[in-house]
């Protein structure tokens, strides 16, 4: 009797286990789909990530958000709690300054870890008092006022690199990866500003200590993890496997981490007092401010080198890219060079106040950064308590919501029917329509978080393009064909080979 009792209540148990078991994910994924019902999107996009995850691994992300985003408007639905919007409009609501929007858990899988504890950085904490720690003490040191004491390293990087092209390609008239070229000068430009220390690309002609590779993978991790945040909760950030991980610097790290020591060495004499880099003004920034943890240092170094290296490389290839496959855009900059030379002149390297006097110059930046942004992915933010209204709509607090800068610059509304075409023409037009198109760029981000190195970048493009093309003639060999766009997080082309002759 008793038997049979527990063996029935047994059966009863597991039968009602079963019914559980198979009304769970039922539940799970009617609750996953009700949360944002009324925002329209791919089916399977209301339920799971795996689509959003899989679009970032085919490497085509941008297309299909473009696409995705032609199909159903300014709102889609991409994940069971994210939100794309593509209105331009709406980036200074999602973007502020005051009260900003949190970071989502896409940037908490930017994060390294080290002995078990993850290790907080600028551009990826969503603790705004750790943000703000790192950003106050350096924030200065970035600005646009400060920019000039910066030249000197990029003119120094300037002529390595004209000297290795001129002994590798110019003399020997082999062709010239150029692609590859550009991105050893953005890395060794950033190592220049940084340590007053270049990484070495430049005269090694390679990849010194696989540093772009191993940076490269890193980001191809994030960009696809970061769409199923837990993924990495569960494997790289787990604190018990990572306690078993060997604890290994990366070799961008250890490079930075070789760099500090020198220079906290008592005998360490400071190669130019004037101008003194990135390292120094934040060693300065430390010693000011006793209550800044001895982790800062490396953060803020190696922040410099990976936010600020295949950026620019991506943006430097843009423009050339698109002057060499459009004639008669380079033809246009060639001859806004020519006059400025013969009128005011122009140095070499050319200086960034010559650079400042040159609009069709300024408009071939705009465009690529319009149209190629080299962040290619959602700058993901969480919705507030209490919610908020994004175009026309209310999204609950806790969903992610976010902008692509490769969908808001394809805004026909904004930037006209050919959005899809280079024509840096369309920033020569009235002040109004420049100002609106300005506006709704995201190139740079936003708000509270935009892009701290900003000026920076724009130092080293708005000096390298014109000096280059006073020094060179460009013949494209492998127009076209070669040209892929790629797309996890950043959005590298390959295959940009170019002669390059001496120009006259
Ligand atoms: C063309 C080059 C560059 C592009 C397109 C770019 C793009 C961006 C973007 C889109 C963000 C905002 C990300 C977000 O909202 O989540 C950002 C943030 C940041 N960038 Fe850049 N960046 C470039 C160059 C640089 C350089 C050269 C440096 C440093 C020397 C740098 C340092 C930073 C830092 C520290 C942040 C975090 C700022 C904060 O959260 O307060 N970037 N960048
Ligand atoms: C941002 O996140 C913190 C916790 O990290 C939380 O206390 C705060 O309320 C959040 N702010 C907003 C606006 O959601």
């Amino acid at each position: 009797m008793a038997l049979n009792e527990l063996i029935s209540t047994a059966t009863g148990a597991g039968n009602h286990f079963l019914i559980l078991a198979s009304i769970c994910p039922i539940i799970f994924l009617l609750h996953n789909w009700f949360k944002l019902r009324h925002i329209p999107g791919p089916f399977l996009a209301k339920f799971t990530n795996i689509p959003r995850l899989s679009w970032v691994w085919s490497r085509r992300a941008h297309d299909v958000h473009i696409a995705l985003h032609k199909q159903h408007g300014d709102l889609v639905r991409m994940g069971p709690n994210m939100v794309s919007v593509g209105d331009p409009l709406e980036i200074d609501k999602i973007y502020k300054l005051r009260e900003p929007l949190n970071k989502s858990d896409f940037y908490h899988v930017i994060l390294p870890m080290s002995k078990g504890k993850v290790l907080p950085g600028l551009f990826a904490t969503q603790d705004e008092g750790i943000h703000r720690m790192l950003k106050k003490p350096i924030a200065s040191t970035y600005s646009m006022t400060n920019l000039v004491s910066f030249e000197p390293f990029v003119d120094e990087t300037i002529e390595v690199f004209f000297g290795q092209l001129d002994r590798r390609f110019v003399e020997g008239g082999r062709a010239c990866d150029f692609g590859t070229w550009l991105q050893y000068f953005a890395f060794d430009v950033v190592g220049e500003l940084t340590f007053s220390s270049r990484l070495g690309f430049l005269e090694g002609g390679r990849d010194i200590d696989n540093i772009m590779l191993d940076i490269w993978n890193w980001f191809e991790y994030v960009a696809v993890v970061g769409m199923m945040p837990w993924l990495d909760y569960l494997w790289v950030k787990n604190p018990i496997i990572s306690r078993l991980r060997p604890a290994g610097y990366s070799p961008m790290v250890s490079f930075a981490l070789k760099r500090q020591q020198e220079r906290l060495e008592p005998l360490y004499i400071e190669k130019e007092v004037n101008n003194k880099d990135f390292l120094s003004r934040f060693i300065a920034a430390m010693e000011k401010d006793p209550s800044i943890p001895q982790w800062a240092l490396l953060a803020w170094t190696s922040s410099n080198i990976l936010a600020g290296s295949d950026t620019t490389a991506i943006f430097l290839r843009t423009i050339f890219k698109n002057l060499l496959q459009n004639p008669q855009t380079l033809e246009r900059l060639r001859a806004e060079l020519r006059e400025a030379s013969q009128t005011t002149g122009l140095s070499m390297p050319v200086t960034w106040k010559e650079s400042q006097s040159l609009p069709y110059l300024d408009a071939c930046v705009k465009e690529a950064g319009r149209i190629h942004p080299p962040f290619g992915l959602h700058l993901e933010r969480v919705v507030p308590l209490g919610g908020m209204n994004v175009c026309g709509e209310y999204l609950r607090e806790g969903t992610s919501v976010g902008m692509n800068a490769w969908v808001v610059h394809r805004n026909r509304a904004v930037f006209g029917e050919d959005a899809d075409e280079w024509r840096p023409e369309r920033w020569l037009g009235p002040e109004e329509q420049r100002k609106k198109m300005e506006a709704s760029l995201l190139t740079f981000g936003g708000g509270h978080r935009t892009c701290l190195g900003k000026h920076i970048s724009l130092l080293e493009i708005y000096k390298l393009v014109p000096s280059l093309l006073q020094e060179y003639d460009l013949e494209p060999l492998s127009l076209d064909k070669t040209w892929r766009i790629e797309n996890r997080w950043f959005v590298p082309q390959f295959g940009l080979n170019v002669k390059l002759k001496k120009a006259n």
